[in-house]
C-alpha cells in the first residue's frame, strides 16, 4: 500500500507539463477498437485507469503496446465481445467500450459497472438510448447481455446531458445504418476529443461540444495517428497548489479555454493569472478569499471534478463559502479528512458550508476516491506540520506522478511503500 508524506508550508513555485487527459483517453482507447488496423495514440498519461483499460483490450484480443506516453492498440486480432465483471467493478466507467464492442460485432456482454465512492452511478441513460437504436439488452446475473440484427440511428434526448451516455451514444451510432441526432448532449471538451478522435478514423460528426451532435452512420473506419488533449482537472489541481501555498506556478500544454469558470474562480479568490499560447501563468498575492457560493454543474458550469480541491482552497480562505454539489450524492468524502486537519466545514446534504480556517494542521488522512485524494495533497501542502496521505492507490487513477510534477516545485513530498 502506497502513502504520501508530506511537510507543509513551502511556496508552490515551478513549471508543470500537464498530462494527457483520463477522461478523453479512456473512450478514444474504447474506439479504437473499431479500426481495421492499428492506431497510434500519443500523450496517454501512464495511470492506474488507463492499465486497467489496456487489460480490457487485452482481453477482447487487442494487441497493445505502449512506448513512452504513446499506445500502439491493434483489434486485428479481436476476438472477444465480453468485459469480466471484476474488471468492470474496478472501473465502472468501462462502460464506455459498450458502445465500440456493439459497433464492431452487434453484440455484447459487459459486467454491470455498479457504483463507486462519489454515487451510484447509475447507467439507465445508456441503456435506454441503445435500446431506441435497436439493441436488446437483459440484465441477469449481473451482466447486460446486448445484441442486435441492425443498430439503427435515430433522435435520442437526454434527460441529463450524461457525459458517458453521450460517448456510448457516438460510439454506437458511427457505424449504425443512417443518422443519429441526440439532442441535450454532454458539452464535455473530452466529448470533442473523441469526436476528433473518431471523424479522423472517418466518422461523420458534427456539433460535439454544443448540446446537439448529429452522427451519420459509415461503413469503415481507419485506424489513425492521434494526441490526446490535456487534463483539464489536473491543470485546475495544480493550479490550487500554488495559490494554496502562497507560490506561483507556470502550467504549459494547459488550454484555458477548457478551464474557463475554474480560472474565474481562482482570480475571485485573489490569484493572478495570465494565459497564452497553451500555457496558463499564475501567481498568488499571499491572500486568498472566499467565495459566496460554489455549485457544479454540467460543462461549461463549475465541474464537479475539482469541486474537492477548491474545497481545500477555500477551506484556508478569509471568510465563508458555501459549496452546492449537484452531480453526485456522495461527493463530500473528502470533508471529514480536511476537518481532521483544521478545517470547518458543516455538510447539510448537497451544501457544504466551509468556514476559513488561518491554516490547516498536519494529520494522518485517508483518501477515498481520487479527487477527493487530490484535495487532501493540497491541504497538506499548505498544512503546518506532517501529513501523511493514505488511499494513494485512488490519486493514481488519475494524477501522474503527483508528487514528481509537486517536489519539482519545491513541495517536500514523498511516497512511502508499507
Ligand atoms: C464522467 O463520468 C467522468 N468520468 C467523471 O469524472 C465526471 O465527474 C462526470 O463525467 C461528470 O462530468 C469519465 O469521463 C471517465 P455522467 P460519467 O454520466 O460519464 C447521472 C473523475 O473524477 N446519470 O455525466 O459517469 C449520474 O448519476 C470522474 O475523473 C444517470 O442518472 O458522468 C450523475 O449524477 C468522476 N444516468 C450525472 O448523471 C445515467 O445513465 C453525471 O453523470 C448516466 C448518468
Amino acid at each position: 500500500m502506497n502513502k504520501l508524506v508530506i511537510d507543509g508550508g513551502v511556496p508552490i513555485r515551478g513549471e508543470i507539463t500537464i498530462q494527457g487527459a483520463k477522461n478523453a483517453v479512456l473512450p478514444i482507447l474504447a474506439a479504437s477498437i473499431m479500426a481495421d488496423g492499428e492506431s497510434v495514440i500519443h500523450n496517454c498519461p501512464r495511470l492506474r485507469d488507463v492499465e486497467k483499460t489496456c487489460i480490457i483490450l487485452e482481453d477482447l484480443g487487442c494487441d497493445v503496446r505502449r512506448e513512452q506516453d504513446t499506445l500502439y492498440i491493434n483489434p486485428e486480432n479481436i476476438n472477444n465481445c465480453k468485459i469480466d465483471e471484476k474488471l468492470m467493478r474496478e472501473m465502472r466507467s468501462s462502460i464506455i467500450f459498450l458502445g465500440a464492442i456493439l459497433a464492431v460485432w452487434n453484440k455484447a456482454e459487459v459486467g454491470m459497472p455498479g457504483g463507486c465512492p462519489i454515487g451510484l452511478r447509475p447507467i439507465d441513460l445508456h441503456i435506454k438510448a441503445l435500446r431506441k437504436m435497436g439493441v436488446q439488452i437483459t440484465e441477469e446475473f449481473g451482466y447486460l447481455k446486448c445484441e442486435s440484427d441492425k443498430i439503427s440511428g435515430t433522435q435520442i434526448h437526454l434527460d441529463f446531458p450524461s457525459v458517458g451516455a453521450t460517448e456510448n451514444i457516438m460510439l454506437t451510432a458511427v457505424k449504425a445504418d443512417g443518422a443519429t441526432v441526440i439532442t441535450n448532449a454532454a458539452r464535455e471538451p473530452e466529448i470533442i476529443d473523441l469526436a476528433k478522435f473518431l471523424n479522423l478514423m472517418g466518422a461523420k460528426i458534427n456539433g460535439a461540444g454544443s448540446s446537439m451532435i448529429v452522427i451519420e452512420g459509415v461503413k469503415k473506419l481507419n485506424p489513425v495517428e492521434y494526441t490526446i488533449m490535456p487534463d483539464r482537472i489536473v491543470a485546475q489541481t495544480y493550479l490550487i497548489s500554488a495559490l494554496i501555498t502562497g507560490g506561483e506556478i507556470v502550467l504549459k500544454d494547459a488550454i484555458a479555454s477548457h478551464i474557463h469558470s475554474g480560472l474565474a474562480l481562482l482570480s475571485e479568490m485573489g490569484a493572478k493569472i495570465n494565459t497564452y499560447d497553451n500555457t496558463i501563468h499564475l501567481k498568488s498575492n499571499g491572500k486568498i478569499k472566499n467565495v459566496h457560493i460554489i455549485k457544479t454543474m454540467p460543462y461549461p458550469g463549475f465541474a464537479t471534478d475539482i469541486q474537492s480541491p477548491f474545497m481545500a482552497l477555500a477551506s484556508v480562505a478569509d471568510g465563508t463559502s458555501v459549496f452546492v454539489e449537484n452531480m453526485f450524492e456522495n461527493r463530500f468524502r473528502h470533508v471529514d479528512e480536511l476537518v481532521r486537519m483544521g478545517a470547518d466545514i458543516k455538510v447539510e446534504g448537497r451544501s457544504a458550508v466551509v468556514r476559513g480556517v488561518k491554516r490547516f494542521s498536519g494529520a494522518n488522512v485517508e483518501a477515498y476516491e481520487l479527487r477527493g485524494g487530490a484535495a487532501l495533497v493540497l491541504a497538506a501542502l499548505n498544512a503546518e506540520g506532517k501529513t501523511t496521505v493514505s488511499g494513494v492507490d485512488f490519486i493514481d487513477r488519475g494524477y501522474q506522478c503527483i508528487e514528481g510534477n509537486l517536489s519539482k516545485c519545491g513541495a517536500k513530498i514523498k511516497r512511502i511503500h508499507i
